[in-house]
């Protein structure tokens, strides 16, 4: 597998023990402000299917959408590397899911990311040359609850042994979602590679957070791990749409200089 040199800074960064930043991003002006944020890697995520497209679930979102969403994406950045979500059934056998990743990767994608450990997929992607991010923990493709996963021992064990196993694989990293502090230390001082947390502790090699939770951007109920501290974007978005509203209704907008002559 030949690592596109857009990861080479990632990877570099795990190696000399630096938190990696990971945003998702789902157009190109997102993956521009993304990148200029300083975030070391960019998700296309199937989350798309949550706070773009306003559903409940990510299981709906199609193959042609990532490949839209990562084009957009790819087409905002300058260098930082994209990892683009395989959605689900995109990757139900491997054949499937090289043809998927193959459109990923012509789209702009830097690797792909898809979820558990189905039988030979990490290994026919990898196989393929097409770096690969895992996904471990809770599912949300096929979850049927978002309750924090790993708390018994048993379900623990499982998930830092498929971490082992997708190292093993060749994995160039894995993503550990609402799993214990603990449990996140625990892999990630036994994977390998880089591990990426969203509610799964401060022993994690990096962070990734969706774009509109950071930003407050959608409206509902927030997980544990979201931030609550930062600037309400949506709120400030409301406020100045509202303020536009109003002055075109008060007759103030648009002004002599806001007209052609
Ligand atoms: O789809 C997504 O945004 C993700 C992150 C939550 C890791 O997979």
């Amino acid at each position: 597998m030949v690592l596109s040199p857009r990861l080479t800074p990632f990877l570099e960064g795990w190696r000399a023990g630096r938190p990696l930043v990971v945003l998702t991003a789902y157009d190109a002006w997102q993956a521009r402000l993304v990148e200029l944020a300083g975030a070391d890697l960019l998700l296309v995520g199937d989350s798309l299917g949550n706070v773009e497209q306003g559903r409940d679930s990510t299981a709906n979102v199609t193959l042609d959408q990532m490949v839209y969403h990562t084009r957009m994406a790819a087409r905002g950045r300058k260098s930082i590397p994209i990892v683009a979500d395989l959605p689900l059934h995109s990757y139900d056998d491997p054949e499937a899911a090289l043809e998927s990743s193959k459109l990923l990767m012509a789209a702009g994608a830097d690797a792909v990311k898809f979820e558990g450990t189905p039988p030979g997929i990490a290994e026919a992607l990898l196989g393929a040359g097409i770096p690969v991010m895992g996904h471990l923990g809770l599912l949300p493709q096929t979850a049927t609850d978002f309750k924090v996963r790993g708390k018994d021992a048993a379900e623990a064990a499982q998930i830092a042994a498929q971490a082992r196993a997708l190292a093993g694989a060749g994995c160039f990293s894995v993503v550990l979602e609402c799993i214990p502090t603990d449990l996140g230390q625990t892999i990630t001082q036994g994977a390998g590679i880089p591990t990426i947390g969203i509610g799964a502790g401060s022993g994690t090699s990096g962070q990734v957070l969706v774009f509109h939770d950071v930003l407050t951007l959608v409206e509902g109920r927030k997980a544990k791990f979201v931030p609550r501290g930062y600037t309400n974007v949506g709120a400030v978005i409301q406020e100045t749409l509202h303020s536009w509203a109003e002055h075109v209704r008060g007759g103030v907008y648009p002004s002599d200089a806001e007209s052609y002559h």
